[in-house]
């Protein structure tokens, strides 16, 4: 397990560039999908203490998510909206070819200052392949797939007369001018099966996945870390929550009650149907969304596995314990954004920073 008193956690929330918020519920969302309301969020997010912003890529609905606006150009205008802020924007090999998204984002470095950053997506949803007339690979050619993109990304980045040869993607002598300025765009990688994980081992710098017990993301860090430490690569982690944090336990309980309530049945069902072609595709039948409830896909990453539901304190106990399985970052999700950001930031982060500084950081991760 890793040393908690490393660095200090990096906090990251979800981009709401997609309609209806991160619950697949009929439960009331303050949250809007448009550019207004999400270039007011990217600064009060870095003023409340947040690294990064993820945004997501989506080709069409299906399950709910109706409006989805673009990940790369939707990450631009947040960034062009904020100062500190760095947004991870999502990028799906297949529709994206790594010339396009390494010239894109090189450029978007250029203009931001360095603050922006990838997330390559692996896909899980087929309708959405089918839809825009993408061919569907088998889970782990995705993973083999994406491993060939980051590969890509990383020598046009970073060589000149760039020549590589595999079997999806195939450079010449490439020589991208003008290369990104450091800090270099971090690369980020969403996924937890074992062609995730081996994947993140190997070439990414990041890992996210989907919300988890302490416990079960202590075990994948386990598994990454190791095999990253072999590989002679370094590699940290990013861990989903859905937060709902109130003034009391009861208040905060009572929100989730009133989600999973409200829960669109197709709609959860639909989505539920879809993301069988993740982790459960596996030839391991392990990763994302395989072992996961009814009540676990309301939220669209597992996000209340990970348990932020109460009060601040016992929030920040709970972040500290992923601290302590292994998490270096957390993702968080919220049911109304701008004020839970805010909240968030005013509440968890100091006594989380407060933790981190204190002992008491080995007592709550003895319990
Ligand atoms: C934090 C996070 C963000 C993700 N963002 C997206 C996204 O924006 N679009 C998308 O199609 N898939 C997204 N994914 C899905 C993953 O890329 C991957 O396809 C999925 O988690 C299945 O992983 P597995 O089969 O390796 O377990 C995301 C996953 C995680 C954990």
């Amino acid at each position: 397990m890793s040393d908690a008193s490393r660095e200090t956690l990096k906090f990251a929330y979800w981009v709401p560039n997609v309609s209806g918020g991160l619950v697949i519920s009929d439960i009331e969302q303050r949250t809007s999908w448009t550019i207004e309301y999400n270039r007011k969020l990217a600064q009060i997010a870095e003023a409340s203490g947040f690294d990064y912003a993820l945004s997501q890529i989506r080709f069409t609905a299906g399950y709910g998510a109706e409006y989805q606006h673009e990940s790369v150009a939707f990450s631009h205008s947040l960034l062009e909206a904020t100062t500190k802020l760095k947004v991870i924007a999502a990028i799906l090999p297949g529709p994206w070819v790594p010339a396009l998204a390494a010239k894109q984002i090189a450029t978007i470095n250029h203009l931001t200052n360095g603050r922006v950053a990838v997330n390559i997506v692996s896909g899980w949803f087929r309708g959405e392949f089918h839809a825009i007339g993408e061919p569907w690979l088998d889970h782990d050619e995705r993973y083999r797939r994406s491993e060939e993109f980051i590969r890509a990304l990383r020598g046009i980045w970073t060589e000149d007369s760039f020549t590589f040869r595999g079997d999806f993607y195939r450079f010449t002598d490439y020589s991208l001018k003008p290369k990104p300025i450091d800090p270099q765009p971090e690369i980020f990688q969403g996924g937890s099966s074992r062609a995730a994980r081996d994947m993140a081992s190997r070439v990414s710098d990041w890992y996210f996945t989907n919300g988890n017990t302490p416990e079960e993301i202590a075990r994948q860090v386990d598994d990454i870390q190791s095999k990253a430490t072999a590989n002679g690569h370094h590699v940290r982690v990013g861990v989903n929550a859905f937060a709902i944090v109130r003034d009391t336990e009861e208040e905060a309980k009572a929100v989730l009650a009133e989600i999973i309530e409200k829960a669109n049945p197709e709609a959860v069902k639909a989505f539920g149907h879809e993301v069988k072609n993740a982790g459960k595709a596996s030839p391991e039948g392990e990763g994302n969304w395989a072992k996961s409830s009814f009540e676990d896909l309301v939220q669209y990453n597992d996000g209340f596995r990970s348990n932020l539901i109460g009060t601040p304190q016992q929030v920040a106990e709970r972040i500290i314990r992923l601290k302590q399985a292994g998490a270096d970052l957390i993702l968080l999700g919220f049911l109304h954004f701008q004020e839970e950001v805010e909240y968030f930031g005013k509440h968890v982060i100091p006594l989380v920073r407060a933790l981190e500084e204190s002992k008491e950081t080995v007592a709550v991760a003895a319990e």
